[in-house]
């Protein structure tokens, strides 16, 4: 059976649905299946921000027809690993559980691959390289977290 994992931020805009994006090219062919979502509703139904499109494109990731979604209690119950970006992120995922076995579903994807990143951060406020250092960040943690569990 397919290994499944969810991505998640706040918003499900920016940092997540890179991951998504990311995570699937890196585990294409291997047995995995991959999603997104974020812990607020601000942007449900959303397509990802204009600016993690275009840095997936620059490294020939399509995520343009990705669509926001929250995070629901279920999501916890379904996924295998859910992989979120920051501490508050971990915070409202924590709080949607209602045992320790799913608690111990959730890490940080930074700490889960290893990485020293405390985290991975919040680029809706900044500029195209907050942007282009996410998609780094996120591209190494991706591919060593793959590394140790394939
Ligand atoms: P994300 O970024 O969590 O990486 O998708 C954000 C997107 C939207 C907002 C904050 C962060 N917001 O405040 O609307």
């Amino acid at each position: 059976m397919a290994t499944k994992v969810l991505m998640v931020c706040l918003g499900n805009i920016c940092r997540s649905p890179l991951a998504e994006g990311i995570f699937r090219h890196l585990s294409s062919g291997k047995n995995f299946v991959v999603d997104s979502a974020g812990t607020a509703n601000y942007h449900t139904g959303a397509s990802p921000d204009h600016r993690s499109v275009a840095v997936a494109a620059k490294n020939g990731i399509d995520i343009s027809n990705q669509k926001a979604r929250q995070l629901t209690p279920a999501d916890i119950v379904t996924f295998d690993h859910i992989l979120v970006m920051d501490e508050q992120n971990l915070k409202n995922a924590h709080a949607l559980c209602s045992s320790a076995n799913q608690r111990d579903k959730i890490s940080l994807l930074t700490s889960a691959s290893g990485h020293n990143a405390t985290q991975v951060p919040d680029p809706y406020y900044g500029d195209e390289h907050d942007f282009e250092t996410v998609f780094s960040l996120v591209h190494e943690c991706c591919k060593d977290w793959l590394a140790k569990h394939t």
